[in-house]
């Protein structure tokens, strides 16, 4: 069926796929907290660092394996070492990110309820203090049928988009969204920027503090780093399956990657000076975008509540399509795969998932209400979801497609797809230092994370 199979129109169409799977809560959401929580600019440092050492060589690996088989994980797999159990790390990273998407659909569904907010310009008024819009935000998030039916809101526009394909689905949708979003998140940086006292912002942004550089400081910018690029899970590696045959993988790679690290930054940059100039701790946490920000909306607003509530249209307008952008990427790993392995119609693999993914998201949204005292190993259900995801699944992932790339695959192999067929010539000159990073440094560097990460949660570090 390879012959047939669908892909992506144009390199543009297909970085912008790619990065709009990359863009997502992790780049505006996760990551101006954690530069927030772990020392500013020498996080940012760090992130940066991993971002090339690691984040690339990953990447690369995984579009090695579903450009030169164009096929999604499983059948990836199982066509490049045939009889092996290789094929059921395939089916592994197919049911991660479908885990993932059901919490990112709940966020996703918190989303909506904020656009909705500022479209009804909620945000305008200066006297609601910060406790009181974290009380409103912990009272939404508690309570059972709203975020429930924004979830299901959320996950129906995602089936939306895969059912219409990676033609007229995925890349119309997201060759719109992504360049949007950079012009969104840019215009509201220049908004923070101007605001007065944005300097103590800009200054945390820029100015690198390593005595905040703790151990495990350094720990989550690798793994935010991971996150932020959807690797380890196969989104990756299946829309590169998507790619045309003549595709240059470091291209796709590089471009994907600067976008996502620039996003991440520019989003900083929109964050931060905010934050400051309102005179909240940088380290505020996750509830950064849905109690601080909306605080900062309405106290800013103060001589002109207007404006500032526009800004808040435009800042949750951008939240909401990163989030979507990205959940499409997840739903479509495991839809390509019933697609490819399971010969069956995308409307009904979309539909199949769909009702998995719902349920799941259905316990995890409870879990901030009713089912807030129900525990699997001493977590609730959505952070079940995100430890055992972003922790473990992802880094296992991540190693085990390095290794496959690395040791199991000929290096013959790697390199004909890498540098197709030996006709691009700019890779063919990298293709030792590309390949030394694939074999020997990923690993090595994942397997220090996954070993601390464990540790720490068998708390013996
Ligand atoms: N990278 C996205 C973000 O930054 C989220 C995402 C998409 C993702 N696909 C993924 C995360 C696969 C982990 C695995 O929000």
């Amino acid at each position: 069926m390879a012959s047939n199979r669908e892909n992506f129109g144009s390199r543009t169409t297909a970085v912008l796929a790619m990065a709009g799977s990359a863009i997502g809560l992790g780049n505006i959401w996760r990551f101006p907290y954690m530069v927030g929580q772990n020392g500013g600019a020498a996080f940012i440092i760090v992130y940066l660092l991993c971002a090339v050492m690691l984040c690339i060589p990953i990447f690369i690996a995984e579009s090695i394996i579903g450009k030169r088989t164009q096929q999604s994980t499983f059948s990836a797999m199982d066509k490049l070492a045939p009889g092996t159990s290789w094929k059921w790390i395939g089916l592994l990273t197919v049911f991660t990110p479908l885990i993932i998407l059901s919490y990112y659909s709940v966020v996703g569904g918190w989303s909506i309820e904020y656009l909705i907010k500022s479209l009804t310009f909620s945000f305008t008024d200066p006297a609601v203090s910060r406790d009181a819009h974290s009380a409103i935000f912990g009272s939404f998030i508690t309570s059972t049928w709203k975020p429930l039916i924004l979830h299901t809101l959320f996950m129906a526009i995602n089936a939306v988009v895969v059912i219409a394909g990676v033609r007229k689905g995925i890349e119309k949708f997201t060759k719109i969204t992504t360049p949007v979003l950079f012009l969104l998140v840019v215009l509201i940086m220049i908004y923070s920027l101007t605001l007065p006292g944005a300097g103590a912002g800009i200054e945390y942004m820029v100015k690198p503090d390593f005595s905040k550089l703790t151990g495990a400081a350094m720990l989550s910018a690798m793994g935010q780093s991971f996150f932020s690029l959807s690797l380890g899970v196969g989104c990756i590696l299946t829309y590169a399956s998507y790619l045309k045959k003549n595709e240059n993988l470091m291209a796709t790679g590089l471009y994907t990657s600067v976008f996502d690290v620039l996003f991440a930054i520019i989003a900083g940059f929109a964050i931060m000076p905010a934050v400051f100039a309102a005179g909240i701790e940088p380290g505020a946490g996750p509830g950064l975008i849905f109690e601080t920000l909306p605080f900062i909306f309405s106290t800013m607003g103060a001589s002109a509540p207007m404006i500032s509530n526009i800004v808040a249209i435009i800042f949750f307008v951008t939240i909401l399509f990163a989030a979507l952008t990205s959940s499409v990427s997840m739903l479509e790993t495991g839809v390509a795969w019933l697609v490819d392995e399971k010969k069956m119609s995308r409307a009904k693999a979309t539909m199949i998932l769909f009702g998995g993914c719902w349920a799941l998201g259905v316990l995890c949204s409870l879990s901030y209400g009713p089912l807030a005292d129900f525990h699997i190993f001493g977590a609730t259900i959505f952070d079940l979801c995100d430890h055992m995801t972003s922790d473990f699944l992802m880094t296992f992932g991540s190693l085990l497609f390095v290794l496959f790339v690395g040791w199991k695959m000929k290096k013959a192999d790697v390199k004909d797809e890498f540098t197709n067929g030996g006709s691009l010539k700019g890779n063919t000159r990298i293709f030792n230092v590309v390949y030394f990073f694939i074999r020997f440094i990923a690993p090595v560097v994942i397997v220090v994370i996954f070993a601390t990460n464990l540790l720490e949660k068998l708390h013996l570090l």
